[in-house]
């Protein structure tokens, strides 16, 4: 095999991170003349970026990773690497699991992973899991799509609530500095890109751990002062932000929000559980009443704007009636998404250990009430858009029809219009919306502007 065969596979899972974190790996293999490849198993490295929020997704990895030892003890200079969460999480002991790996690295790691490679290559069995001062990539990232791209802004998590091993598996909190955040957008603007996602997983605590504060020395550097800084990117016509937490979310980022053209209106705020005791319990630092303000405050600013949120039924100890406000504060806010899950005990996390744990069952009912309800709001909320024209970024095609293009609002909402790809991809359309559902809308496409008059549509 010469060095120009050499073919990696990557499967991601998990969360944005994780999808970025795969996309500068796949950018270093690429540097090294490696070539991408859809099939792990005609691939020469395999490499599986993991995820151990729940405990699903983690048995996934073990099962896929199953099927690569097999492969290697036929092939044995398949190269096999986890990456990501559960390689943090596990470390040493996933070699003892699964011999056959020849690389264990977490998340941290992922901007190491050709010095690691080397030395795997030079003959060793590697784990890569030590805490470390993240260090900037000049590995350009193989970016999934060509119109919308993720940038993290602070890596890993200061928080501790009581079920959730990100704090674990990702480290503390490490803001990149403004002028890198910014130089990686104006490339991006350079190349094509229309949007920009700004990644952390409590992006409202960027910044603080930065040197120094503003220019002037008056405050500290925040969420609100880089989007200020990065608002304008030539190029750039949208920029997200996600994960932000109720209790640092302030009114001076949705003023920001309200103000600036390029940022869209469209809030993920995950809230957990719409009861205070609960709340409590799993160390959120909110109330109901003070999330209910967050909301409250964003409408005031941004009537229209999209709010989404995670929401997790079944922590230890919930009992129904403290189920039902999580259904009445849904029911009262009206999210346009939400992101549901039966809560899993994860290893290493306080409320693993707690005593009252709720039965599969009743898990599993609670989110099924949940998902009903949230598919029920999400409806209404779409109405507001019917006979509406909305502009949309065009991503790519409907995956069901090959006549139609997928693009979304500027809030967030899945849309799709009769259209050519060729012509429309990474352009921002107008379309008036006909038909609303839940999570998606159709409609027809108009002429961008007075200047822009695209052409005739199928
Ligand atoms: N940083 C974000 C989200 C992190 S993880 C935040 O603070 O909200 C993404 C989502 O997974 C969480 O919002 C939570 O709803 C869910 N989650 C985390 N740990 C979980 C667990 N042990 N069981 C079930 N869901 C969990
Ligand atoms: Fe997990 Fe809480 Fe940090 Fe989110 S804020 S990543 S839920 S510890
Ligand atoms: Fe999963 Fe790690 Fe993200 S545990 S949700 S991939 S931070």
């Amino acid at each position: 095999m010469t060095d120009a065969d050499r073919r990696y596979h990557i499967t991601t899972f998990g969360c944005q991170m994780n999808k970025a974190d795969s996309e500068r790996m796949a950018g270093i293999l690429d540097a090294l003349g490696w070539h991408a490849c859809n099939d792990p198993d005609r691939a020469d490295l395999v490499l599986y970026n993991t995820c151990t929020i729940r405990d699903n997704a983690e048995q996934k990895v073990y099962s896929y990773l199953g099927r690569q030892a097999k492969r290697k003890r036929d092939r044995p200079d398949l190269t096999l690497v986890v990456a990501g969460c559960v390689a943090q999480q596990e470390g040493e002991a996933l070699l003892r699991r699964v011999p056959e790996l020849d690389l264990v690295m977490g998340p941290q790691h992922a901007n190491r992973l050709g010095d690691l490679l080397e030395q795997v290559f030079a003959g060793n069995q590697v784990v890569a899991t030590e805490p470390i001062h993240i260090v900037e990539d000049i590995t350009k990232p193989r970016r999934d799509s060509t119109v919308t791209a993720w940038v993290n802004v602070i890596y890993g998590c200061n928080e501790r609530c009581t079920y959730c091993v990100v704090p674990n598996v990702r480290g503390i909190e490490q803001s990149r500095y403004p002028e890198v955040i910014r130089a990686e957008m104006e490339v991006l603007g350079q190349q094509g890109f229309k949007e920009v996602t700004l990644l952390g997983q409590n992006i409202d605590a960027y910044g603080r751990d930065l040197p120094g504060s503003t220019p002037e020395g008056r405050h500290q550097y925040t969420l609100t002062d880089l989007l200020y800084y990065v608002c304008d990117v030539p190029g750039i016509e949208r920029i997200r932000f996600a994960t932000s937490h109720p209790r640092y979310f302030n009114e001076r980022l949705i003023r920001a929000c309200a103000e600036l053209p390029t940022v869209c209106e469209h809030f993920h705020v995950p809230f957990q559980s719409g009861d205070d005791d609960i709340l409590r319990a799993m160390s959120r630092g909110y109330t109901r009443d003070r999330y209910r303000r967050v909301v409250d405050k964003i409408r005031r600013y941004l009537p229209d704007a999209a709010i989404s949120a995670d929401a997790i039924v079944g922590f230890p100890g919930e009992t129904e009636a403290q189920f039902q406000n999580t259904m009445d504060l849904v029911a009262e806010i009206g999210f346009d998404q939400l992101n549901t899950a039966a809560y899993s005990p994860r290893p290493g996390t306080p409320a693993a250990t707690h005593p009252d744990q709720i039965d599969e069952e009743t898990k599993r009912d609670r989110l099924q009430r949940l998902n009903h309800l949230v598919a029920i709001e999400a409806a209404e909320r779409s109405l507001r858009y019917a006979n509406r024209i909305e502009e949309i970024l065009v991503e790519g095609q409907n995956p069901k029809d090959p006549t139609q293009v997928m693009g979304r609002t500027r809030t967030n909402r899945l849309t799709f219009a009769p259209g050519d790809i060729g012509l429309l991809k990474g352009q921002l359309a107008r379309v008036r919306i006909s038909q609303v559902r839940a999570f998606s809308l159709t409609g027809e496409l108009l002429p961008v502007d007075d200047r822009q008059v695209l052409p005739a549509l199928v």
